[in-house]
């Protein structure tokens, strides 16, 4: 069995849901210690040295980065969506400790400090912030409002991270950390159809060109609770017809302005079937190629529902740097000397977060033969993870060698 295969093997029942298959992997869960004691025993088992930022992301690195440094780092991150799929981030974790390997064993000698990280909470699935760690990393989310972010239960972030032992007094931009990285190169799932459709293995591991700008906005919808059976229509204060124009208009003003719309999750109170709900609340995500597409999505689905919604994070255009970008797919040319294939993506991602700090950042995508991710049947073959595997131990090799 190849490293790889056998990380992938102890990873594959951590924060699964039987019923679906797919993963619940909550930042600062019991299944998250799960993960990141893993990450700490892989980085045990290659004699990496671990270390634990202000946010709680991990880093495990070969060398010393402050002596010898600054270094590359390789890594994603282990959380998921609800009932996510295997390979969103932890594909991009497990093939950097094996690029590793495959440089060792081939007795490569590293000629600065290289590390892999793990970072915290990038699905912002429980406390609502996507690459809640990168952000705190970097000081574009403040400290006392992430302390302050409460998941469905009420328990704050603050609360979680204290139960999973690590200090939320500590959060805030983190200097040290980031002097320590020289390149970041996060490899991860491709969650699109672009590299199905280029033949070959030229088509099994692309470059990332550029992420959409994107957000998330709440809409806060207010109505009266009354009995469903008694109430007459025109007596009706019900905040579910407001939600449903915004449904609606988030998909025809997606069409309109040529972006993506999406509201995945609502909570309604009291949620019961014979009330009239008193409030609903609704999470919009919009993307697009143009931020003022975006912004004009969102200001419409607040029209449509007479509401102005609140803005909860927001990711403008992130190019990566097109040197590094062009080097790479240059490095990772197919058999044809053609470069591997360079994309943009509607995806966020930490290599986002830290390009925009001024890091040069790049990303590989391995091929996804559906496109589908977020979802329990998101895959990528097993010959496609292996060419991104040897994709990031040829970085390596160009970056770090
Ligand atoms: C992260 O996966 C996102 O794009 O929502
Ligand atoms: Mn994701
Ligand atoms: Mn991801």
């Amino acid at each position: 069995m190849s490293s790889f295969d056998g990380m992938w093997a102890d990873l594959a029942p951590v924060g699964r849901n039987p019923e679906t298959g797919g993963y619940r992997r909550y930042a600062w869960t019991g299944a998250d210690a799960t993960l990141r004691e893993w990450f700490a025993g892989e980085a045990g088992r290659r004699g990496l040295d671990l270390t634990t930022d202000r946010a709680g992301n991990l880093w495990a690195w070969t060398a010393d980065p402050d002596a010898a440094g600054p270094g590359l780092v390789m890594g994603s991150h282990l959380d998921s969506v609800p009932d996510g799929g295997a390979f969103d981030g932890p594909l991009g974790v497990v093939s950097a400790f094996a690029a590793l390997d495959v440089l060792r064993d081939s007795g490569g000698t590293l000629r600065r400090p290289v590390g892999v990280a793990c970072f915290a909470d990038e699905e912002g699935a429980r406390f609502g912030i996507a690459c809640a760690g990168s952000r705190l990393l970097t000081g574009v989310l403040d400290a006392d409002r992430a302390r302050g972010l409460t998941d469905e239960d009420g328990t704050t972030l603050a609360e979680a991270m204290t139960r999973a032992g690590v200090d939320p007094g500590a959060l805030g931009r983190d200097d040290e950390t980031l002097r320590r990285i020289g390149t970041f190169v996060e490899l991860h799932v491709e969650q699109g159809r672009a590299l199905v459709d280029v033949p070959g293995d030229r088509g099994a591991v692309g470059v990332a060109e550029a992420i959409w700008p994107h957000g998330r906005w709440r809409l806060d919808l207010r109505g009266r609770a009354d009995h469903a059976g008694t109430t007459r229509l025109a007596d009706r204060e019900d905040p579910m017809l407001a939600l449903a124009a915004a449904i609606r208009e988030a998909r025809a003003a997606a069409d309109r302005h040529r972006a993506l719309a999406t509201v995945g999750k609502l909570r309604i109170r009291p949620n019961g079937v014979n009330a009239i709900p008193s409030e609903v609340t609704a999470w919009l995500d919009a993307r697009g190629p143009a931020e003022d597409d975006v912004r004009a999505v969102v200001a419409e689905v607040g029209a449509a529902a007479d509401t102005v919604p609140a803005e909860e994070s927001w990711t403008p255009s992130t190019a990566f740097e097109p040197a590094l970008r062009n080097r790479l797919a240059a490095l990772l040319a197919g058999p044809d000397g053609r470069p591997a294939p360079v994309l943009p993506t509607g995806a966020g991602h930490d290599a986002g977060i830290l390009a925009a700090a001024g890091i040069p950042t790049a990303m590989l995508f391995v091929r996804n033969p559906t496109g589908v991710s977020h979802s329990p049947a998101e895959h990528a073959e097993p010959a496609d993870c292996r060419a991104g595997v040897a994709a990031l131990a040829r970085v390596v090799e160009e970056l770090a060698c």
